[in-house]
């Protein structure tokens, strides 16, 4: 027996040499460990030898137990640290993907109606967001009992009514014609404010573009050719428009410019409410009154003025039905934007 027991250490040590997985190792464990393996059947036959044997071979049987636990845990050890690695270090698992960030829809169409705009001749403005009473009404000719007065409409901020959120960006009209002489080409890019209720058709807050263009010799053809060049710019070549008269008060005679709605190509869809046409713009000639609000002599120079909404263009392009959507940052609409 103590033969075999020197030629198991051998054999246990060839083995283990060659294991390379926790898998084998696990396979080398119920083959000798375990109570029925080979290291158990020894300490049976053990217990069956006569008295004056077991001390020596009591003594061998301990030490190749001791060794082939010390190396059976050592190689326990560095399997399993060397499988966590292989985790950490997993050259295989895909990438994780980053995303670059983008313009959000809003300002992109901003962007682009500025730049056409550009090309046109048109400088970029500015005004502020918080304007008083009359910048925002009474220069642009809004009468005493005009609707958008009322606290329904607008978000007053003094309890004398003087000073408010603008409502649209009209009220930079008359900032323009007090601070610099005509010709005056400009287009004003700005957010508005309304007390409306928010609806997927309607926010509180939204943005306008707002063009204004005074000069001695404007006309109303001019103010057409210019809105139908940004329509085909914008919009597409041989894009189908139709102008109707309407009202503003700081206009006369005022428009609205309508286009074809691109989505049914005017059979009639959800998109333009099944009439075919879409609202794109407010315009018209700058009322006389409100040249003179701006310092301006009506009998020497004449004006022309549109204003536009911003976010509907957004969620046309888009194809989405829901304004709300433009502000919520959902990544899975901000990626389609680009
Ligand atoms: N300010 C108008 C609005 O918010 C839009 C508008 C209409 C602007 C006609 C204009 C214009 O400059 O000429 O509804």
């Amino acid at each position: 027996m103590q033969e075999e027991l020197q030629q198991l250490r051998t054999q246990f040590e060839r083995e283990l040499a060659q294991i390379a997985s926790l898998q084998e190792l696990e396979q080398f464990r119920q083959r000798h460990l375990v109570r029925r393996g080979t290291l158990g059947q020894l300490r049976e036959r053990f217990r069956q030898l006569p008295a004056e044997q077991k001390p020596i071979v009591g003594r061998l049987l301990h030490e190749l137990e001791q060794f082939v636990q010390q190396r059976y845990q050592a190689l326990q050890r560095s399997l399993q640290e060397r499988a966590e690695e292989q985790l950490r270090f997993d050259l295989w698992l895909p990438g994780r993907r980053s995303f670059l960030g983008g313009r959000h829809p809003i300002q992109q169409v901003l962007d682009e109606i500025v730049a056409i705009f550009t090309r046109l001749g048109f400088q970029v403005a500015e005004g502020p967001d918080i304007e008083d009473d009359e910048h925002n009404f009474t220069a642009l000719n809004f009468p005493p009992e005009h609707p958008a007065r009322d606290m329904q409409d607008t978000f007053f901020l003094t309890p004398d009514r003087q000073w408010l959120l603008r409502t649209h960006t009209s009220p930079v009209q008359i900032r323009l014609m007090r601070a610099l002489r005509p010709p005056i080409r400009a287009i004003v890019p700005g957010r508005v404010y309304r007390n409306e209720e928010i609806t997927p058709r309607s926010l509180a807050e939204f943005h306008q573009v707002e063009g204004l263009v005074v000069d001695r010799s404007v006309s109303f053809t001019e103010l057409k050719g210019v809105l139908v060049a940004f329509a085909q710019a914008f919009y597409g070549p041989g894009t189908e428009y139709r102008f109707r008269p309407s009202f503003f008060p700081f206009t006369e005679p005022s428009a609205e410019m309508d286009i074809r709605c691109f989505l049914c190509q005017g059979t009639g869809c959800r998109v333009c409410k099944g009439n075919g046409w879409l609202e794109i713009c407010g315009c018209g000639m700058v009322h006389p009154a409100v040249l003179r609000n701006g310092g301006i002599d009506p009998e020497e120079f004449l004006g022309y003025a549109f204003g536009m909404g911003i976010e509907r263009i957004a969620l046309l392009r888009l194809g989405l039905d829901d304004i709300r959507l433009l502000y919520q940052n959902d990544l899975r609409i901000l990626r389609q934007c680009r």
